[in-house]
């Protein structure tokens, strides 16, 4: 277990209360759908849980904590960046958490996770930033806070909060910003 893993229910309590009530909910880049199931029970809120690998969509699923709350939880295989099976303003939130820096093309996902999400509704971000320990652990590609932020902006999102709680884990919240972007015009 790392510290990331020790972390791990600190962060969902926190999404969970920036949440709020917001329902429904997607999770993206749920995973093995820990948080997902978590946030069902949680806030008694409905939500979906999207991955593009179905290897672990499939994991954990008959674990007793996913059949409390199955009636709440969906999970589709899907990429990011090509939701067609959801339609327009789906979601009062949408929430990821380790994902974004995995996004082949993050500003055609964050577009198309914009799409989706209703007006003024939430978008919460936890990811790891450029520069730290997990960056050491694992070598990926990760994103200054900068970086991040333009990101969101570009894709039409606003009312952006940052904060780090942990060294190098970000978290952000944001909203759907309700002025159409250029290309939409
Ligand atoms: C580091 S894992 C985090 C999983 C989960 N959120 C958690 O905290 O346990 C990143 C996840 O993002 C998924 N992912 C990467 N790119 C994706 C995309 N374009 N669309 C949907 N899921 C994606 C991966 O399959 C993986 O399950």
């Amino acid at each position: 277990m790392n510290i990331y893993d020790e972390m791990e229910p600190q962060f969902y309590h926190k999404i969970a209360e920036a949440v709020g009530k917001a329902n429904p909910i997607l999770d993206i880049g749920c995973g093995e759908g820990r948080l997902t199931n978590f946030l069902a029970r949680t806030l008694g809120s409905e939500v979906c849980g999207v991955d593009i690998s179905d290897l672990k969509l499939t994991k954990d699923r008959e674990t007793s904590d996913a059949r409390d709350v199955s009636d709440l939880v969906w999970f589709v295989k899907g990429d990011a960046s090509q939701l067609d099976f959801l339609v327009n303003d789906s979601f009062a939130a949408i929430v990821s958490i380790y994902v974004l820096h995995e996004f082949m093309n993050p500003p055609e996902s964050l577009r198309e996770l914009r799409r989706v999400l209703k007006a003024s509704g939430k978008f919460i971000v936890v990811d790891f930033v450029k520069g730290g320990e997990a960056e050491r652990l694992w070598a990926e590609r990760y994103y200054t806070p900068c970086e991040i932020e333009s990101m969101l902006k570009e894709a039409g999102f606003t009312d952006i909060a940052m904060e780090f709680v942990y060294d190098d884990v970000v978290f952000v919240t944001s909203r759907m910003s309700c002025t159409r972007l250029k290309h939409e015009t």
